[in-house]
């Protein structure tokens, strides 16, 4: 070989030499880096697995543990060494493990579960946890990544709380007996007061008045006045107890609003009025069709009543009742107006006239018990609505109530 070809020889192996160091040294380079990120991640891995504030555990899919994290441990009271020996049935409180199996099936249909199971402890005290598990890929193996919570604390306020509940529900039926025995006594003392007050009044009433007719030229002027006064106090005491049961039966039990007609509860109380209407002269204008309300036909009838005597009552004397009606629609309420030109209200009293046995005037000049306003506002709540005034004295008053539109 000549040394021209003899060095080129060498040149060339050099060369490849180079070349395999070359790629060798790449190769190894990416083989650290690669080692180098597998390691970071394992080490990622690592801390979120072995710090993480929850209790985590791995299993495989026979329930053999595989791995537990430190929280684990505290939670169980197992040693590392122990716990790698046992399988996840043997944490399960015994009375558990149907619930447990029903998990564990849902768990590997699925991929994933939550639920909430008793454990055990190491010292053989049972624990309430929630458990979320899931299946994960481990290796090329699938395996089960369960998250452990302790939820004893939960419990126990959830615990606390039914018994509270239950306290609560006892104390309310037993108030409801009450309130039930209460309200019969009510009812029968209601009904003592209507016959049997009433029977002796009638009878004071009868006897003045017979007194009045068949020994009235046996009186001198004096007794005829006393007599007439009999007369007259034991009508005024009788309306007075009927006022009273209106109001105490209206205050009894809540009522389950239907849908009324406005325009039909009018039409009832104006022909009950009718007597009244023609005596005073009044002027009446409806503005009809009234729409409907949510309300009850007999408690509305019994308001109406009582807002359309007061509006043809309470006008200066010799004055002739001028009275408009009309509804007005909004937001789901209807609002309907009882207008007069009556003697009005002062603003201090808009409130004060609504409560039971409030009157502004003497009863020798309007007469009257001052239960009306009290019968509207009681009724009124128990439709779920509202009740006020808008008045001036001198300017005629304006009495208002409120309540949801049918379908509302
Ligand atoms: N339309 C009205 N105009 C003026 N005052 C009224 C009117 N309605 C009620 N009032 C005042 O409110 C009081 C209470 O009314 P109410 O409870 O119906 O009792 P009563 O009609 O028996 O007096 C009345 O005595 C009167 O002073
Ligand atoms: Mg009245």
């Amino acid at each position: 070989m000549r040394d021209e070809d003899k060095s080129r020889e060498q040149l060339l192996k050099e060369l490849i030499e180079l070349r395999k160091n070359i790629v060798a040294n790449s190769i190894q380079n990416r083989l650290k880096e690669e080692y180098r990120k597998v390691k970071e991640s394992e080490e990622r891995y690592h801390n979120l697995f072995h710090d993480s504030n929850d209790a985590i555990l791995v299993h495989d899919l026979n329930g053999q543990i595989l791995d537990v994290n430190r929280k684990l441990l505290v939670l169980f009271g197992f040693d590392r060494a122990d716990i790698l020996t046992i399988r996840i049935s043997d944490l399960v409180d015994s009375a558990e493990q149907d619930k447990y199996r029903v998990a564990l099936q849902k768990l590997t249909s699925d991929g994933s579960a939550s639920f909430e199971i008793y454990f055990k402890k190491k010292n053989g005290e049972s624990f309430p946890a929630e458990v979320s598990s899931s299946m994960i890929e481990f290796g090329g193996k699938k395996v089960i990544q369960g998250i452990v919570r302790n939820i004893s604390e939960r419990k126990q306020t959830e615990e606390e709380f039914k018994k509270y509940r239950k306290h609560l529900e006892d104390f309310v039926a037993q108030r409801n007996d009450q309130l039930e025995a209460a309200n019969k006594e009510l009812e029968s003392f209601a009904y003592s007061v209507s016959h049997d007050l009433r029977a002796p009044l009638r009878a004071m009433e009868g006897f003045a008045s017979a007194l009045l007719e068949d020994y009235a030229e046996r009186l001198d002027s004096a007794g005829q006045d006393y007599a007439r006064r009999v007369v007259s106090a034991a009508q005024h005491m009788d309306t007075l107890i009927q006022d009273l049961l209106a109001y105490s039966r209206l205050s009894r039990s809540a009522l389950k609003p239907s849908a009324v007609s406005l325009d039909g509860v009018l039409g009832e109380v104006m022909h009950q009025f009718s007597p009244d209407i023609q005596q005073t002269g009044a002027q009446i204008r409806v503005e009809r069709p009234l729409p409907e309300v949510m309300g009850d036909h007999a408690t509305l009838v019994q308001v109406f009543s009582n807002l359309l005597s007061n509006a043809i009552k309470f006008v200066e004397p010799g004055v002739k009742p001028r009275i408009k009606i009309w509804a007005e629609e909004k937001n789901g309420k209807i609002r309907l107006w009882v207008e007069d030109t009556g003697i009005g209200i002062a603003p201090e009293y808009y409130d004060r006239i609504f409560g039971i046995f409030e009157r502004l005037q003497g009863v020798e000049t309007y007469p009257g018990t001052g239960v009306g306003l009290a019968i509207v506002k009681k009724g009124l709540e128990r439709m779920g609505g509202q009740a006020g005034v808008e008045s001036m004295p001198g300017k005629g008053s304006r009495f208002w109530v409120e309540l949801r539109t049918k379908g509302f």
